[in-house]
């Protein structure tokens, strides 16, 4: 495992204080909703965010979730995104929160964010951990964002390179000599 994982990025530190800052920013645009959010979570990649996030919102809220996938097996190149399996409360008339890892190309909240204003919500936000630069078309926008980082391919803390290291608690640099395996194979 340590072969493929290269520097630290953003350290389990500065994770858990950037988090913390975000759901201050996420409460305040939430404090007059009485009737609570709908948080939408795109796994598996958000489900580390989602996790520490919501232990830091105060208010009432449902947890929807929806599988998207754009990297089949050992690539770090995007083929576009595909919906799976949906598992999500009425969102009619609700105040929903898309929560996704990171916002690459657009094309995986661009599906998402479509799908979830086909069931009428209220209002639709969207919280990034993690954004990179230039690459989304201006309509896929986000609301929050943990992180702007360099172009580069990240693992940990629920970013996985070919399903793996998921459960490294910071965020870290994928080694080049790991990357796009299949296409050498
Ligand atoms: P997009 O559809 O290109 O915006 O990419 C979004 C999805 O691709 C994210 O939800 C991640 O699952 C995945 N992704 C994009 N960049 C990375 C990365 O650097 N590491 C791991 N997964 C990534
Ligand atoms: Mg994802």
């Amino acid at each position: 495992m340590p072969g493929d994982v290269g520097e630290v990025l953003i350290s389990e530190d500065a994770l858990k204080r950037r988090i913390t800052v975000l759901a201050r920013e996420i409460s305040h645009v939430y404090a007059d909703t009485p009737r609570g959010i709908t948080m939408v979570a795109v796994l598996a990649g958000s489900l580390i965010f989602l996790a520490d996030l919501i232990r830091r919102l105060p208010m009432k809220m449902r947890i929807g979730l929806m599988t998207v996938s754009s990297y089949a097996g050992a690539t770090t190149e995007s083929r576009g995104a595909v919906l799976g399996s949906v598992s999500l409360p009425d969102l009619r008339g609700r105040d929903v929160l898309i929560v996704d890892d990171i916002l690459d190309t657009g094309r995986t909240l661009a599906l998402v964010q479509t799908e979830v204003r086909r069931a009428k919500p209220r209002t639709v936000r969207t919280v990034v951990l993690l954004r990179k630069p230039g690459k989304a078309p201006p309509e896929v926008t986000v609301d929050f964002t943990g992180f702007d980082i360099d172009d580069v391919f990240v693992v940990g803390f629920g970013l996985d390179y070919d399903g793996l290291y998921r459960n490294l608690p910071h965020v870290a640099v994928l080694s080049s000599n790991a990357q796009d395996l299949d296409g050498v194979t």
